[in-house]
Protein backbone atom coordinates (compact mmCIF):
# COMPACT_ATOMS: atom_id res chain seq x y z
CA UNK A 1 0.00 0.00 0.00
CA UNK A 2 0.93 3.48 -0.51
CA UNK A 3 -0.79 6.93 0.35
CA UNK A 4 -1.21 9.09 -3.13
CA UNK A 5 -1.87 12.26 -4.15
CA UNK A 6 -1.40 14.56 -7.23
CA UNK A 7 -0.32 17.85 -6.87
CA UNK A 8 1.18 21.12 -8.38
CA UNK A 9 4.81 22.06 -7.28
CA UNK A 10 5.79 25.16 -7.50
CA UNK A 11 9.33 26.20 -9.08
CA UNK A 12 12.21 26.83 -6.78
CA UNK A 13 11.52 30.74 -6.87
CA UNK A 14 7.80 30.12 -5.89
CA UNK A 15 8.54 27.50 -3.19
CA UNK A 16 11.48 29.70 -1.51
CA UNK A 17 8.90 32.92 -1.35
CA UNK A 18 6.16 30.18 -0.13
CA UNK A 19 8.66 28.99 2.73
CA UNK A 20 9.18 32.36 3.65
CA UNK A 21 5.33 32.92 4.20
CA UNK A 22 4.95 29.93 6.25
CA UNK A 23 7.33 31.01 8.41
CA UNK A 24 5.39 34.70 8.73
CA UNK A 25 2.02 32.66 9.05
CA UNK A 26 3.56 30.35 11.58
CA UNK A 27 4.95 33.12 13.69
CA UNK A 28 1.36 34.85 13.56
CA UNK A 29 -0.73 31.59 13.89
CA UNK A 30 1.76 29.34 15.70
CA UNK A 31 2.32 25.67 14.31
CA UNK A 32 4.71 24.40 12.28
CA UNK A 33 5.56 25.96 8.70
CA UNK A 34 6.10 23.31 5.70
CA UNK A 35 9.14 22.57 4.44
CA UNK A 36 10.04 24.41 1.57
CA UNK A 37 10.71 21.28 -0.65
CA UNK A 38 7.39 19.85 0.46
CA UNK A 39 5.24 23.05 -0.79
CA UNK A 40 2.61 22.05 -3.32
CA UNK A 41 -0.98 22.48 -4.09
CA UNK A 42 -3.30 18.91 -3.77
CA UNK A 43 -5.43 18.23 -6.59
CA UNK A 44 -6.71 15.05 -5.79
CA UNK A 45 -6.05 12.84 -2.17
CA UNK A 46 -6.25 8.98 -2.79
CA UNK A 47 -5.23 7.68 0.40
CA UNK A 48 -3.55 4.36 0.29
CA UNK A 49 -3.77 2.56 -2.73
CA UNK A 50 -2.90 -1.16 -3.25
CA UNK A 51 0.38 -1.75 -5.66
CA UNK A 52 -2.16 -3.16 -8.71
CA UNK A 53 -4.18 0.38 -8.17
CA UNK A 54 -1.00 2.08 -8.34
CA UNK A 55 0.07 0.70 -11.09
CA UNK A 56 -3.26 2.04 -12.82
CA UNK A 57 -2.33 5.52 -11.97
CA UNK A 58 1.26 5.35 -13.59
CA UNK A 59 -0.87 4.44 -17.00
CA UNK A 60 -3.04 7.20 -16.68
CA UNK A 61 -3.48 9.18 -19.61
CA UNK A 62 -4.11 12.74 -18.45
CA UNK A 63 -3.89 16.01 -20.75
CA UNK A 64 -4.31 19.53 -19.84
CA UNK A 65 -2.91 23.14 -20.60
CA UNK A 66 -0.37 25.10 -18.35
CA UNK A 67 -1.46 28.28 -16.72
CA UNK A 68 0.03 30.34 -14.36
CA UNK A 69 -1.23 30.12 -10.48
CA UNK A 70 -0.90 33.38 -8.59
CA UNK A 71 -1.42 33.19 -4.55
CA UNK A 72 -2.22 36.64 -3.48
CA UNK A 73 -3.88 35.92 0.00
CA UNK A 74 -3.73 33.76 3.31
CA UNK A 75 -6.37 31.77 5.28
CA UNK A 76 -6.61 29.38 7.63
CA UNK A 77 -8.88 26.38 8.04
CA UNK A 78 -9.42 25.90 11.83
CA UNK A 79 -10.90 22.46 11.71
CA UNK A 80 -8.26 20.89 10.06
CA UNK A 81 -5.19 23.60 11.88
CA UNK A 82 -3.62 24.48 8.19
CA UNK A 83 -2.95 27.65 7.42
CA UNK A 84 -2.37 28.49 3.83
CA UNK A 85 -1.87 30.74 0.50
CA UNK A 86 -4.66 30.90 -1.86
CA UNK A 87 -5.75 31.98 -5.78
CA UNK A 88 -8.98 33.89 -5.99
CA UNK A 89 -10.15 33.65 -8.75
CA UNK A 90 -8.66 30.24 -9.72
CA UNK A 91 -7.17 30.10 -13.05
CA UNK A 92 -9.35 28.21 -15.63
CA UNK A 93 -7.04 25.76 -16.36
CA UNK A 94 -6.53 24.67 -13.13
CA UNK A 95 -10.34 24.15 -12.49
CA UNK A 96 -10.58 22.12 -15.86
CA UNK A 97 -7.24 19.94 -14.62
CA UNK A 98 -8.67 18.88 -11.38
CA UNK A 99 -12.29 18.48 -12.50
CA UNK A 100 -10.72 16.62 -15.74
CA UNK A 101 -8.36 13.97 -13.21
CA UNK A 102 -10.87 13.70 -10.55
CA UNK A 103 -13.59 12.23 -13.53
CA UNK A 104 -10.76 10.38 -14.65
CA UNK A 105 -9.82 9.15 -10.88
CA UNK A 106 -13.80 8.23 -9.92
CA UNK A 107 -14.50 6.37 -13.93
CA UNK A 108 -11.33 3.78 -12.36
CA UNK A 109 -13.18 3.11 -9.57
CA UNK A 110 -10.95 5.42 -7.16
CA UNK A 111 -12.81 7.22 -4.69
CA UNK A 112 -12.67 10.99 -3.74
CA UNK A 113 -13.80 13.31 -1.20
CA UNK A 114 -17.31 14.63 -2.07
CA UNK A 115 -16.07 18.27 -1.19
CA UNK A 116 -16.01 21.27 -3.79
CA UNK A 117 -12.52 21.37 -4.58
CA UNK A 118 -10.76 24.80 -2.68
CA UNK A 119 -7.48 24.93 -4.08
CA UNK A 120 -4.59 26.53 -1.44
CA UNK A 121 -1.43 25.54 -0.52
CA UNK A 122 -0.19 24.44 2.96
CA UNK A 123 2.15 26.31 4.33
CA UNK A 124 1.53 25.85 7.75
CA UNK A 125 0.29 22.60 9.80
CA UNK A 126 -0.68 22.41 13.48
CA UNK A 127 -1.80 26.03 13.79
CA UNK A 128 -2.74 27.41 17.50
CA UNK A 129 -4.76 30.66 16.33
CA UNK A 130 -6.96 31.32 13.46
CA UNK A 131 -6.37 33.95 10.92
CA UNK A 132 -8.83 36.29 9.07
CA UNK A 133 -8.36 36.38 5.71
CA UNK A 134 -5.48 38.20 4.50
CA UNK A 135 -3.93 40.04 1.23
CA UNK A 136 -0.18 38.70 0.74
CA UNK A 137 2.56 40.09 -1.69
CA UNK A 138 1.58 38.01 -4.51
CA UNK A 139 3.66 34.75 -5.58
CA UNK A 140 3.38 33.14 -8.77
CA UNK A 141 4.46 30.21 -10.70
CA UNK A 142 3.13 28.45 -13.80
CA UNK A 143 2.26 25.26 -13.52
CA UNK A 144 3.50 22.87 -16.33
CA UNK A 145 3.33 19.71 -14.95
CA UNK A 146 1.05 17.74 -12.33
CA UNK A 147 2.59 14.84 -10.39
CA UNK A 148 1.38 11.88 -8.89
CA UNK A 149 3.54 11.86 -5.72
CA UNK A 150 3.82 9.13 -2.90
CA UNK A 151 4.04 10.26 1.49
CA UNK A 152 6.31 7.73 2.82
CA UNK A 153 3.91 7.36 6.28
CA UNK A 154 7.01 6.75 8.64
CA UNK A 155 9.58 9.38 7.01
CA UNK A 156 7.10 12.01 5.81
CA UNK A 157 9.24 12.11 2.56
CA UNK A 158 7.29 12.88 -0.74
CA UNK A 159 8.42 11.16 -3.76
CA UNK A 160 7.35 11.83 -7.16
CA UNK A 161 5.81 8.58 -9.10
CA UNK A 162 5.39 10.39 -12.07
CA UNK A 163 4.42 13.57 -13.43
CA UNK A 164 2.25 14.73 -16.94
CA UNK A 165 3.27 17.58 -18.47
CA UNK A 166 1.34 20.40 -19.47
CA UNK A 167 0.60 21.97 -22.79
CA UNK A 168 1.33 25.21 -23.38
P1 LIG B 1 -3.58 19.87 2.95
O1 LIG B 1 -2.28 20.37 2.41
O2 LIG B 1 -4.68 20.79 2.74
O3 LIG B 1 -3.44 19.40 4.35
C1 LIG B 1 -0.86 15.11 1.07
O4 LIG B 1 -1.28 14.62 2.31
C2 LIG B 1 -1.76 16.22 0.59
O5 LIG B 1 -3.08 15.74 0.40
C3 LIG B 1 -1.83 17.37 1.58
O6 LIG B 1 -1.49 18.54 0.89
C4 LIG B 1 -3.28 17.40 2.04
O7 LIG B 1 -3.93 18.61 2.04
C5 LIG B 1 -3.99 16.64 0.98
N1 LIG B 1 -5.17 15.97 1.54
C6 LIG B 1 -6.44 16.15 1.14
N2 LIG B 1 -7.27 15.39 1.85
C7 LIG B 1 -6.52 14.72 2.75
C8 LIG B 1 -6.81 13.78 3.78
N3 LIG B 1 -8.06 13.35 4.02
N4 LIG B 1 -5.78 13.33 4.54
C9 LIG B 1 -4.52 13.76 4.29
N5 LIG B 1 -4.19 14.61 3.33
C10 LIG B 1 -5.17 15.10 2.57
Amino acid sequence: MARLFFALWPDADAARALARLGAELAARCGGRAVPESKIHLTLAFLGEVGSQRAAELLEFSLRGRAFELRLDHAGAFRKARVAWAGVDPAPAGLLELQAALAARLRESGFELEDRQFAPHVTLVRRIERGLERLAVEPVAWRAREAALVESERASGRYTTLRAWALEG
